[in-house]
């Protein structure tokens, strides 16, 4: 027997504003047609005044909390995945756990920008299978929209806000790949890949918040690689191949991305969960928010094996196998 962290229910939210490509084009030089061909993005959801991250974060977490027929107080960790927390500190985590009014228990953001998701899937993992908690909530959730420099062409027309959540709890397992839950979790960073993909800003350095500066090209080339290396380590570590996969979730960029890595690794794109269009790039959120997507429609099922891969700043990488 084996203890398995499964994935009770998914939760999103997204800001109610929406910003078309063609509204973008009134305020910086590009065009709809350079944002759709280059990156799929049509359009992307843009927190409010006064909208944070934690409000984003406890939306998406109530849901999956109702979802799942849970109580906040009846939850034993809350992780929040993000890299534009509300403050320096405390963390987001604390806040979201205020709001459901539980008192006593871990709370802590996990900082792997845009592979904030896998990173926290596996902390989480880690923290049920050992037998430290029997249930949690974790969310990815993020406000890029303030840390953009709206006058950078090649970065502002990428990102999005929103925010998707988890709930999972312990479950005994027979420690198969048959077994519902997290089957297995691969992550990776790379610090001296530092320059390629981050924001010039911060408490310790400049006191300010800072703005995301992209080598978009060269962590394209990386993206497509390190992407497949990390699904083929999953699949390799759980003894299946790629057809034992229902459905790919990937961390949501580019299409470009979304697609070269599908044909690398040789699967039907109808097999892969795909919001960029409408999410634009939501770091930490986009993976939650993709699967809820899946959940939300009816494609993504019970039983299903869920394969999650994601590449963000840091370089960090990584890849989560599941089954709902
Ligand atoms: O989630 C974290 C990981 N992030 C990523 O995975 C992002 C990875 N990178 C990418 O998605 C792509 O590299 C981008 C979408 C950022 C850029 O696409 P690209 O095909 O690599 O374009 P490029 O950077 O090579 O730029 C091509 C041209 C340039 O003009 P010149 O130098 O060829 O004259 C840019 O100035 O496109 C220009 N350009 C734009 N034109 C219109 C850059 N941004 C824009 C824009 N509108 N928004």
């Amino acid at each position: 027997m084996t203890t398995r962290s499964v994935i009770r229910s998914v939760g999103s939210y997204l800001p109610s504003n929406i910003v078309t490509n063609e509204e973008l084009s009134k305020t910086v030089d590009t065009t709809d047609e350079w944002i759709q061909e280059r990156t799929g993005i049509k359009q992307r959801h843009v927190a409010a005044d006064g909208e944070t991250t934690s409000d984003l974060a406890i939306a998406a977490g109530r849901q999956a909390l109702e979802r799942a027929g849970i109580k906040g107080e009846d939850i034993d960790l809350f992780v929040v995945a993000t890299a534009t927390p509300d403050h320096t500190f405390p963390a987001t985590a604390a806040k979201v756990q205020a709001a459901f009014g539980r008192r006593g228990v871990p709370s802590f953001d996990v900082q792997a920008v845009c592979s904030g998701f896998v990173y926290g899937l596996s902390v989480v993992d880690n923290f049920i299978r050992c037998g430290q908690v029997k249930s949690a909530l974790f969310i990815g959730a993020e406000t890029f929209s303030r840390i953009l420099d709206w006058e950078d062409r090649s970065t502002c027309v990428l990102f999005g806000d929103g925010a998707g959540a988890v709930t999972l709890t312990a479950e005994e397992g027979e420690g198969t790949i048959a077994d519902r839950g997290v089957l297995s979790t691969h992550l990776h960073s790379d610090g001296s890949q530092h320059d390629l993909l981050y924001v010039d800003g911060g408490a310790s350095s400049t006191q300010t918040t800072g703005h995301v500066r992209m080598e978009g090209r060269e962590v394209f080339r990386h993206a497509v690689v390190n992407l497949a290396d990390t699904v083929k380590e999953a699949l390799a570590a759980n003894d299946i191949t790629i057809d034992d996969v229902d459905w790919l979730v990937p961390h949501q960029a580019n299409k470009r991305i979304l697609d070269s890595t599908a044909k690398k690794l040789r699967i039907p794109n109808d097999k892969v969960i795909v919001t960029v269009d409408r999410h634009a790039n939501t770091s930490a959120a986009s993976i939650p928010l993709a699967l809820a997507a899946g959940v939300d429609d009816g494609r993504i099922k019970p039983g299903h094996m869920v394969l999650m891969e994601a590449m963000g700043g840091g370089f960090t990488w990584g890849s989560a196998l599941a089954r709902m």
